[in-house]
């Protein structure tokens, strides 16, 4: 991704390994601070998981894999190492599928360092083309929402559901995108209003609430979004907030999309309530900031994601194609 910082233009990822280490864009500071965080551990990476220094489904998955190949440098057992990253975070698919991965890597007898690599390398290019294959159901002109942050802070590189995004912009179409904010950790504000900053793309953050307001008036056409985990029936979670995005497109026939690698799907569930919904602390809620928003008694509910039914997309992009979601062709997505 592009990223200009100090003046200077950088093509870096979210997350990679140097010298014994796994070197994370720390993604709490941005945007209006740049810088790293290392981490030496698996119980590094599992801390940086949980407080959110990496997000995003794939880029969980990327600090997963690294995680495994930590474990292998510092002699670490590799199930506990397993069991500790997989404790971190319960709805993203593609952490529990880079894991396992790296376990079956390591009985095949596999560097992990090298394993890593070439995994993070796999979900990067597969997300290289989503961008390809989403760019073709982008018109010119076409004004876009999108939900929380699916670029490439998210995904290790280019992003899923802005990686058609950046291809349009790439490819001269006249694009402009809608980015809630989404509340409460202002992913949309914060990252991928920051990303489409550094890429020149003309966009316009607005209030969460906003949306159903400007697809009823016919100042939307279409809206991709990322997923956190895809069941075999289309069913999807992401962020909190993206099924009632999908109930208004619906409502105002704005076609709506998800967009993921293989990594995302899990095959294993036909219904998405089963997917697991995490729910975080409570004073990401009460709070905005350090500021306190609501009487010291409130309590409040913070659950990170929800489950938008398959009935309400259009289709899934993948690197191997568009689906429309009761037409999920799993052989082709390997
Ligand atoms: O809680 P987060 O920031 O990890 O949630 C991220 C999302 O919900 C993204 O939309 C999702 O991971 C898709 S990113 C490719």
């Amino acid at each position: 991704m592009k990223v200009i910082h100090d003046g200077r233009e950088m093509d870096i990822r979210a997350l990679w390994y140097q010298n014994e280490s796994i070197r994370f864009i720390d993604q709490k500071i941005l945007p209006h601070r740049f810088g790293y965080l290392d981490a030496l551990s698996v119980e590094d990476v599992a801390m940086f998981i949980e407080d959110m220094t990496v997000r995003g489904a794939p880029s969980i998955g990327a600090a997963g894999a690294y995680g495994m190949a930590l474990a292998e440098i510092t002699g670490m057992n590799l199930e506990h190492a397993a069991q500790r990253l997989k404790r971190t975070r319960p709805t993203a698919f593609d952490l529990f599928f880079a894991v396992d991965r790296m376990l079956a890597a390591a009985n095949e007898g596999q560097d992990l360092i090298d394993a890593a690599d070439s995994y993070v390398d796999e979900i990067a290019e597969k997300c290289r083309l989503i961008g390809e294959q989403g760019n073709a159901i982008i018109p010119e002109g076409a004004r876009i929402l999108t939900h929380c942050n699916a670029g490439a802070l998210a995904t290790i590189d280019y992003g899923t559901a802005l990686a058609p995004i950046r291809a349009a912009h790439n490819a001269g179409k006249k694009i402009h995108v809608f980015v809630d904010e989404t509340r409460p950790r202002l992913q949309g504000a914060a990252l991928t209003s920051w990303e489409l900053v550094q890429e020149g793309i003309p966009h316009d953050v607005i209030p969460d609430n906003a949306a159903g307001h400007l697809m009823q008036r016919g100042e939307i056409d279409l809206c991709i979004v990322g997923a956190d985990r895809i069941s075999a029936s289309g069913d999807f979670a992401n962020k909190i907030g993206t099924y009632e995005k999908a109930v208004c497109a619906k409502e105002s026939n704005i076609p709506f999309y998800t967009a993921a690698p293989v990594s995302t799907f899990d095959f294993s569930l036909t219904d998405g309530f089963d997917i697991p919904i995490e729910e975080r602390d409570q004073d990401e809620v009460r709070y905005v900031g350090s500021e306190l928003v609501c009487p010291e008694e409130a309590s409040a509910r913070n659950p990170a994601f929800d489950m938008t039914p398959a009935k309400f997309l259009t289709g899934i992009i993948t690197e191997a194609g568009i689906f429309k979601p009761g037409e999920l062709d799993q052989e082709k997505l390997q």
